[in-house]
């Protein structure tokens, strides 16, 4: 049998997940450093490392902001005005789709579906979801991060 790549009887593979998602929460992305650091750790190449860490959207190998806001673009979203509600986050950060603040504090994205349909426009903002999205309540939102 082989033991290369194992971690007591679970395959390495089966814990890098995790281990990127505990990264990703410490750090807000997953550094270079880190990943070899990684890889040496369990054994696993760090081409699949980044092959895995940049499929999944909610995982980044780029530095983002402290706030990543996610709007949600999905049909029901879109239908009640989700690019309204990205304009809004566009003029008030001053940076558009896909941008960070300078200060560092705000990432602006967009994103599928993130389960609040019914409560459409809809964002994530880190791992809190805010619903029926209008102007005055990004501004409130927004002053509120700190
Ligand atoms: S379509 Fe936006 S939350 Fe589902």
């Amino acid at each position: 049998m082989n033991t290369k790549n194992k971690i007591g009887d679970m395959p390495a593979s089966s814990l890098l997940l995790p281990r990127l998602t505990k990264i990703q929460k410490e750090e807000g992305y997953l550094s270079e450093e880190r990943l070899k650091e990684l890889a040496k750790e369990i054994s696993i190449p760090i081409t699949r490392i980044y092959e895995v860490a940049t499929f999944y959207s909610f995982i980044t190998i780029d530095k983002k902001g402290k706030y990543v806001i996610r709007v949600c673009a999905s049909p029901s979203c879109h239908i009640n005005g989700s690019d309204d509600i990205l304009e809004i986050f566009e003029r008030l950060l001053e940076i558009k789709v896909g941008g960070t603040t300078k200060d560092n504090k705000f990432t602006l994205e967009k994103t599928s579906c993130i389960g609040c349909c019914d409560e459409a426009p809809a964002a994530l903002i880190n791992d809190e979801a805010y619903t029926k999205l209008n102007d005055e309540k990004i501004r409130e939102i927004l002053a509120k991060c700190k």
